[in-house]
């Protein structure tokens, strides 16, 4: 029998370190979900940016049921046909020539910087080793990514951390210029900086920014875990800003919810990672690959990114109108389905009274940051899910600003 546990259990039994809502959600089809009580929400958040098909997609649920009957995992001591497939897709619908699966967002960027160095080391020697990237970044919670990543906070406590690391503030071109050398082994960079606040890259910085790098021999690292395949309306957002990066990183929509990551690369750069040099167990094990190989099918159809720039004018008439009315927002920013919504001076510090109060209103939304509310929903969301969604969120406005009269 099926022991009942509640949200209480994980004040019991779990580790403090996260502090999840009231809602378990225990069921999800599209872009609805409900818990436990049968409440039903819309879900605008998609885990955070993550299941850009929704929930219970019928392809890969098949794709999934298919490949666990057939094999699960091998280790790295054999390669496996899910792998090779879905790294030959990887290969060719980007600028890169080679692909390193692993299994989360950090360990990617964990492999990308270590790659960075071991390049610099091959090429030009240890001196040339420093990496650069910018505040508010966020590359995930490993040591080495929590020291790469812009927000001390993550850090604090657990030094000490990686050294020869250099932070930049992000779209500021001449103080990149100040901070580059020909020590500089990468600079590291999100087209549009997530966690940070929904904060896109200029175009003019993000070409000045791949410039500095081949004055300097440096490597341009893109982390596109949050803002790839597909949720900024082309499969990465590197393709929107015109510059091609050396190395990027991808997870988050890659699985849709299974975990999957690739780091990709130039086969030059590639190279460095000669056998013994890195690894990971579970890293491009044939249940994954297999996953995200129909993924990566479904995604890139013209009629899926097509339909993401759709959805994108739609959130943005929606918000407006909301504004309108209420004026909460100081700026709705953002790429394709990752968006942004500013609150106003009045509330800044505390946008997540609006995940609240969405929440109790029968919808999912993030925060990015203690002023923005952050939008990342299934790159296939229905309409009338989006238009639902955003009379629940109306809703919600209404209430935080009634309680706060
Ligand atoms: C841009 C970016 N990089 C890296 C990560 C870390 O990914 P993971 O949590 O899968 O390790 C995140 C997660 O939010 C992210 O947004």
């Amino acid at each position: 029998m099926t022991e009942q546990v509640t949200r209480a259990t994980f004040d019991e039994v779990m580790f403090p370190n996260y502090a999840p809502s009231a809602i378990i959600p225990v069921r999800g089809e599209g872009s609805r979900v409900w818990d436990q009580e049968g409440k039903e929400y819309i879900d605008f958040a998609g885990g955070i940016a993550v299941t850009a098909l929704g929930h219970s997609h019928p392809t890969l649920v098949n794709v999934m049921r298919e490949q666990a009957g057939q094999l699960w995992h091998l280790a790295n001591i054999m390669t496996n046909e899910p792998a090779l497939r879905l790294a030959k897709k990887l290969t060719e619908k980007t600028f890169a020539d080679r692909v390193f699966f692993c299994n989360s967002g950090a360990e990617a960027n964990e492999a990308a910087f270590k790659l960075a160095r071991r390049y610099a080391f091959d090429h030009f020697g240890p001196e040339k080793n420093e990496i650069i990237s910018f505040y508010q970044s966020f590359h995930g919670r490993t040591l080495f990514t929590v020291s790469v990543g812009g927000q001390p906070k993550y850090k604090e406590g657990f030094e000490p951390t990686p050294k020869g690391i250099t932070h930049c503030h992000f779209n500021d071109i001449e103080e990149l210029k100040s901070l580059i050398s020909d020590k500089t082994c990468a600079v590291v960079m999100e087209p549009i900086q997530g966690e940070g606040g929904i904060i896109p890259a200029d175009k003019t910085f993000a070409k000045q920014v791949r410039e500095l790098c081949d004055q300097h021999k440096a490597l341009l690292v893109y982390d596109e875990v949050q803002s790839g395949v597909g949720r900024s309306g082309t499969f990465f957002a590197y393709e929107q800003l015109g510059v091609t990066p050396d190395i990027l990183t991808s997870a988050k929509a890659l699985g849709n919810g299974f975990p999957v990551a690739a780091m990709i690369a130039k086969d030059h750069v590639a190279q460095s990672f000669v056998f013994g040099t890195h690894g990971s167990t579970y890293g491009g094990n044939p249940m994954a690959c297999a996953i995200a190989e129909a993924v990566i099918d479904i995604i890139t159809t013209p009629e899926v990114l097509e339909g993401v720039k759709k959805r994108h004018d739609l959130f943005v008439e929606g918000l407006n109108a909301i504004n309108e009315k209420y004026h909460v927002f100081k700026d709705i920013r953002g790429m394709g389905l990752l968006m942004g919504a500013e609150v106003v001076e009045q509330f800044a510090g505390n946008a997540k009274a609006f995940l609240t109060a969405a929440a109790e209103e029968g919808l999912f939304v993030l925060v990015a940051g203690p002023n923005v509310i952050r939008f990342a929903p299934s790159l296939i969301i229905p309409e009338e899910d989006i238009k639902e969604g955003l009379a629940r969120l109306e809703r919600a406005v209404a209430k935080v600003l009634e309680a706060n009269k």
